[in-house]
């Protein structure tokens, strides 16, 4: 069987910093200390001065397939999360046709089977009518159920309040949710078109999918939560005022609400829609300076316990288009561990903290067998980080099918040089290596 050591690297893990060689025989990690580096048939890679994190788990990517080719595959965006140090996925069920059936979930299993660079899971989409289905799902294949309690790209809105706590009230599942008051965006875009008419401008994107709004949504959610002991998980938090529906003062495990934040929503503020208009259009949306300052504290503090991506992958075509046209979202799975890395440099978060958010808490929060630790008996999945080399984000380097980034001319401090997926090598120095050894993620439930 393939040995590799890695030997004196600082490893980040499990909330410390330690310099020590890691072990991989197959696709595992067995011993984790002092490597003998001999004689052997072991590859042997010298890490010294380097990083090592355990794989990133994205727990929010639209990878576009089947049916939305045109914006981006499953090879092309597994590939980029690899360059991203991202080794492990959960994709969101938006696709055409929707993976609101347990007949297209396996469909798209099947393509990530052939296609998929780096380990997936696919989230199964609640709608009004397909309880019978959500009711059948293999609770160790699927990671969660996605449900928009706002609409968002691919018309999936559960708008049905009977449907939804029959929903909440009968699966064991995970429920992620996307929210977003319907009524309070509807109103207020209504409102916008008759101040600008059909000039609306982009700036007004967070006050049309308000504060309000996900505040109405969310708290909405987590009282029925609440009501009927669900198991509920708030995707991409995006305000202040949403942090006090969370708590810091019980372990995740225990946790029956838990939240994730998304790297854009760190990163960007109000401000920047005059420079990158509707290329940073989301939604949610990105709201004010204040908001993302909250959600860093949110994040340090614990009431946020997840960073993830929301990768989600348009044409620059479409996101060039008039406010109203432009749809929402944006690719950010290469760039969202420099991002952070940079933000270490920034002192906004520790390199212990970004672990223990991408890369622990997915795989505590999901149950994931084996994976989000460098730990021995786990799935060899490392990303080996150059945290004092600068690069700036260019075109020609972009690996998304789309071919933009927000990110474009933005210099981040800390790269991934090295990923190691499954204990083979799956990206290097901006390189990524022939598919070999993807899996599909294990719940351990
Ligand atoms: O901005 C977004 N884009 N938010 C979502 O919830 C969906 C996503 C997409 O699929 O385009």
């Amino acid at each position: 069987m393939r040995e590799l050591k890695i030997i004196n690297a600082f490893l980040v893990n499990d909330g410390k910093i330690s310099k020590e060689d890691i072990h991989v025989v197959g696709n595992k990690i067995v011993k984790i200390g002092n490597c003998i580096k001999s004689s052997d048939n072991a590859e042997v890679f010298d890490a010294t001065g380097k990083y090592v994190f355990p794989g990133l788990i994205d727990d929010q990517v639209h990878f576009r397939e089947p049916g939305l080719t045109h914006k981006a595959t499953i090879e092309t965006e597994s590939k980029a999360a690899l360059a991203g140090g991202i080794t492990s996925f959960l994709e969101m069920p938006n696709t055409n046709p929707q993976t609101t059936t347990i007949k297209e979930w396996e469909f798209k299993n099947k393509l990530a089977e052939k296609t998929s660079y780096a380990n997936y899971g696919f989230m199964f989409g609640g709608t009004n009518n397909n309880l019978d289905q959500i009711l059948k799902l293999d609770s160790k294949r699927v990671p969660a159920l996605k449900l928009f309690l706002g609409s968002s790209t691919g018309n999936m809105l559960v708008d049905n309040p009977e449907v939804l706590k029959n929903i909440f009230e009968n699966t064991d599942l995970v429920i992620a949710v996307h929210c977003e008051d319907e009524t309070t965006i509807t109103n207020n875009l209504k409102a916008a078109k008759v101040k600008y008419g059909e000039n609306i401008p982009i700036e007004q994107h967070p006050e049309i999918r308000s504060e309000n709004a996900c505040y109405l949504s969310s708290s909405q959610a987590i009282s029925l939560a609440k009501q009927t002991g669900a198991r509920l998980h708030v995707f991409h938090v995006s305000t202040a005022k949403e942090l006090s529906l969370f708590r810091n003062d019980i372990p995740l495990k225990d946790k029956k609400i838990t939240a994730e934040v998304c790297i854009h929503h760190l990163w960007f503020n109000s401000k920047d829609y005059k420079t990158k208009g509707t290329l940073i259009k989301w939604n949610p949306a990105i709201k004010t300076l204040n908001d993302s300052e909250a959600l860093w504290d949110g994040l340090n503090s614990g009431l946020l316990d997840v960073l993830a991506t929301d990768h989600a992958p348009h044409t620059i075509k479409e996101k060039l288009n008039s406010y109203n046209k432009a749809p929402s979202g944006g690719p950010l799975v290469q760039h969202s561990l420099p991002a952070l890395l940079t933000a270490y440099h920034q002192k906004r978060i520790s390199l212990e903290k970004i672990v223990e958010k991408a890369c622990h808490n997915p795989a505590i929060l999901f149950d994931i067998k084996n994976r989000g630790y460098i730990r021995e008996g786990f799935f060899a999945d490392l990303v080996i980080i150059d945290l004092d080399k600068k690069h700036t984000v260019n075109k020609k380097d972009l690996l998304y099918k789309c071919g933009w980034s927000p990110f474009e001319g933005t210099t981040f401090k800390g790269i991934v040089e090295k990923t190691l997926l499954n204990g083979q090598w799956a990206y290097n120095q901006g390189k990524v290596l022939p598919k070999s050894a993807a899996m599909a993620l294990i719940f351990d439930r």
